[in-house]
């Protein structure tokens, strides 16, 4: 085979998103739509990648230099089009680069490796100076037709430019193109921007190629939405929906069981293990991890989570949080970045967790917040516990040992430690540490003011009700 580059071509406008971000930037299935693109040239055999830039440059490169830094970034200047783009691209090759040029477009992105791969060998194997990617679409609007001669190729006609004849074709350019750089090289210079665009068009580069003797090919893939653009927000939601479909049935093949595919969202890098089960209303998003037999949901998101073998999730929304095996999360839970929850342990019914480690075995099963604390194992926290750690400058942490009970309605204020095996009693404000096997309280005895309510409250309902009572006994 021959050597290979890639230009992906991300310098457009966008204009149809009517956003204030790249259009190349927004999101699908949790990675933005270059991102897709990029992560496919990336696993391709090339020798470079170069990306076209031109609007939002700043914004596009930083996203580009951080998740994907072999890529090159070549800036497109004033002269518009994608064949001014391709150009562009291959400035900055190696000089003399005399392999083969994939183009991509960097709002198409569901196009995999596989199907490149294909266009390769038919390419290889038919030694032609262009080949590229078409489809069949029921509605071609705003597409580039491709317009043949019986069965050849003779080249790509704009929906603007077209005839009312050649609407009619419902093949249309993918815009996905594989040259030989030379004649590639030639025939760019020869483009002109008389069109009703005013640009230079890369699929004009097919017909001057074809004029000059060489052969060029448009091979049509069949499952279109490999190759389908986005370039507007209905065309992207429709996009998501139709991905996150496949996503769902891959998975589901897998060894997943998965309710409701149309409630359940999986963003593409999220991993889930064997006899995992998704419920109604889940979203799984970045680097979440579902581990074997684990269930999550119904109604949880998980957003970089890892959720050990057979633990169970359910009505939890849930940030850079790790859940051991066999956990039990919610229902109504808040995990928060920095949340450990152990082996076997409990999180119940509204209870937010923040930055803290939460031992084997130990439960905080109701009402409680827990910020910045280490807990031990096999210890329980009483219900309506608040970890207090803010003094209203700054955090600090509290520890609470193994096999600790602390009583309900307990306030603890750090930094303070609870050690191993103590108690505290309910309502207990902890502002000093207890020592291990202590039972911690405030001594402030229970008072009561001899017939307060009959004397301040005579004639309510409460008064008639105690003096009822009284009297009886
Ligand atoms: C292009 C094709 C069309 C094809 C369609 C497939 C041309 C002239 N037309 O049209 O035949 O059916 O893609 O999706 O190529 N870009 C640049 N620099 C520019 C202009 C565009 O880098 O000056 C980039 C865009 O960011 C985008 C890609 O090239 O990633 C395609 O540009 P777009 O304006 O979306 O072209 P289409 O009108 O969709
Ligand atoms: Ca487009």
């Amino acid at each position: 085979m021959a050597e290979l580059a890639i230009i992906v071509l991300a310098a457009g406008e966008g204009t149809r998103m009517k956003s204030d971000t790249p259009k190349v930037l927004h999101e699908l299935a949790g990675l933005p739509l270059l991102g897709h693109v990029l992560s496919t040239a990336h696993n391709l055999p090339a020798t470079q990648v170069v990306t076209v830039l031109r609007h939002q440059i700043d914004r596009i490169t930083d996203y580009v230099h951080s998740h994907f830094p072999r890529t090159v970034i070549a800036e497109q200047d004033e002269v518009p089009g994608t064949g001014r783009a391709v150009e562009i691209g291959l400035e900055a090759l190696p000089a003399g680069f005399a392999g083969d040029v994939l183009i991509l477009s960097g709002d198409v992105p569901l196009l995999d490796v596989n199907s490149l791969q294909n266009l390769m060998q038919i390419h290889e194997a038919a030694d032609n100076a262009g080949t590229l990617l078409s489809t069949e679409l029921a509605d071609p609007t705003g597409y580039g037709r491709i317009v043949r001669a019986r069965q050849d190729f003779v080249g790509i006609v704009e929906h603007r430019d077209a005839s009312a004849a050649e609407l009619q074709i419902n093949e249309i350019n993918a815009g996905v193109y594989l040259f030989k750089a030379q004649p590639l090289r030639e025939a760019l210079a020869k483009v002109g921007q008389s069109n009703a665009q005013g640009e230079k068009y890369l699929t004009d580069v097919a017909k001057i190629l074809l004029e000059g003797g060489a052969k060029v090919a448009a091979h049509p893939i069949g499952d279109s939405w490999l190759v389908a653009g986005v370039n507007d927000r209905a065309q992207l939601a429709a996009m998501a929906i139709e991905l996150n479909g496949r996503l769902v049935r891959a998975w589901q093949l897998a060894g997943v069981s998965i309710q409701d595919p149309s409630s359940t969202w999986i963003d593409v890098s999220v991993q889930l293990g064997r006899d995992a089960e998704i419920r109604p209303g889940t979203q799984l998003k970045g680097t979440t991890r579902v581990g074997e037999r684990a269930v999550v949901g119904p109604d949880s998101t998980l957003l970089d989570v890892e959720v050990g073998a057979g633990a169970e999730v359910v009505r939890t929304h849930a940030d850079s949080a790790r859940i051991g095996a066999g956990a039990q999360v919610g229902p109504f839970s808040y995990l928060r970045p920095g949340a450990e929850i152990g082996v076997d342990a409990k999180v119940g019914a509204f209870v937010e967790v923040k930055n803290s480690k939460i031992g084997d075995r130990s439960k905080v099963p109701h009402l409680s917040y827990v910020g910045d604390a280490t807990i031990g194992t096999d210890s329980n926290i009483g219900a309506g516990t608040i970890f207090a750690n803010y003094d209203g400058q700054k955090k600090a942490r509290t520890e609470v040992g193994s096999a600790v009970r602390t009583g309900s309605a307990n306030v603890f204020v750090a930094p303070v430690k609870i050690g191993d095996g103590a108690y505290t009693a309910a309502g207990t404000v902890v502002r000093k540490d207890v020592a291990p096997g202590d039972l911690a309280l405030n001594p402030k005895p229970q008072q009561s003011i001899a017939g307060w309510v009959l004397e301040r409250r005579p004639g309510s309902s409460s008064a008639t009700a105690a003096q009822k009572q009284l009297e009886k006994e």
